[in-house]
């Protein structure tokens, strides 16, 4: 599909047009990656952040917000209760905190890899190519870090100190070191018009990316853009269906942002494209402190009571459980 092509199905809002393109997309999604979804649980290890992102609540300036941070045990009780649910991966995600030296994550992972045997995933911000280095020796699999946008003025209108070169050479030198790399943005963003969106799937296709994540920006109270509308699930289900189009062999999650703008989200994303669900495993006392954006879907349930509603929404849909570690599916 040409980045025109792409630019009118963004601007489609025929319903009966848009079933078209969400067939297309689920026809792609079975060909290339089956009826499989991959269950990814996430573990918030720490609110703690040195950005100052306008969309999101765990911004430094947002000082209402109580931080905390898992200590190492802490974390490995969370990998061990997993693992022993059968899990066999999971995704450690956190603000960027300095305190997360890559030689304390490096040190996580030897003591994670030593108990047992689980597929991580990283999703902690922008590190230097020897932090990464140090990670990826120490047994990490596959490392998280949206693009958000490759638009300079979009991304500088966002993220006040950083630069979209910076994200971009970190994206480069996670693929380069022999992670899974995942990117990924969200929609509905003030200034994001239809050519953004086209140009980021694009730079998806580019980039080739194991994963990829895409959710509704959801406007969070604490943060400069509370009074911004919130993105719409349509225009999300859009890009989600055309992402998947153009890259086949992506994983890609039904989002949480997804299920919480409209509680059928998630089946809906499933239905375009997206074979990946996250449930939340981060301890229920730290759960509302990742306060990311307000009312997050499943805030307040144990990750057996989500799999549970997980395995009756896979099944009403034909899907099955992957018991597998979920490596990328990306011909090497
Ligand atoms: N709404 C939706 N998603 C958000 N994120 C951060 N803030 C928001 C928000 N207000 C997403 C970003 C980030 C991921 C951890 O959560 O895509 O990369």
């Amino acid at each position: 599909m040409t980045r025109d092509e792409i630019i009118v199905w963004l601007e489609e809002d025929n319903p009966r047009k848009l079933e078209e393109l969400y067939a297309e997309a689920d026809a792609v999604r079975l060909a290339a990656v089956g009826d499989e979804v991959h269950i990814r649980a996430l573990v918030e290890i720490s609110n703690h952040c040195a950005r100052d992102c306008y969309y999101c609540g765990l911004r430094r300036d947002n000082t209402v917000l109580k931080r905390y941070r898992m200590t190492q045990d802490e974390i490995l009780e969370c990998v061990r209760a997993a693992a022993a649910r059968g899990r066999k991966t999971m995704v450690l995600q956190s603000g960027e905190d300095p305190k997360l030296t890559p030689e304390w994550v490096a040190e996580l992972l030897r003591k994670i890899k030593n108990e047992t045997d689980i597929a991580v995933t990283l999703s902690l911000g922008e590190y230097t190519h020897e932090g990464y280095a140090e990670m990826k020796a120490a047994g990490a699999d596959r490392y998280l870090l949206k693009q958000e946008t490759v638009n300079p003025e979009l991304y500088a209108n966002l993220h006040p100190d950083m630069k979209v070169e910076n994200r971009i050479r970190c994206l480069e030198w996670l693929i380069e070191l022999g992670f899974q790399t995942g990117s990924g943005m969200m929609i509905g963003l003030p200034g994001q018009t239809a050519e953004v969106i086209a140009d980021d799937i694009l730079f998806i296709k580019k980039m080739q990316f194991d994963m990829c994540g895409i959710g509704p920006f959801i406007p969070n109270p604490d943060t400069p853009m509370a009074a911004d509308a919130q993105g719409a699930l349509d225009m999300t289900l859009k890009a989600v269906a055309l992402t998947r189009i153009a890259v086949p062999h992506l994983l890609m999650p039904a989002t949480t942002a997804a299920g919480t703008v409209d509680p059928d989200g998630r089946r809906r994303a499933l239905l375009c494209g997206a074979n990946v669900i996250m449930p939340n495993a981060t301890p229920l006392k730290y759960r509302a402190l990742y306060n990311i954006y307000p009312n997050r879907q499943g805030i307040d349930d144990a990750e057996v009571d989500s799999m549970e509603r997980i395995g009756e929404l896979l099944k009403s849909i034909g899907r099955t459980i992957s018991d597998g570690y979920g490596h990328s599916y990306k011909k090497k």
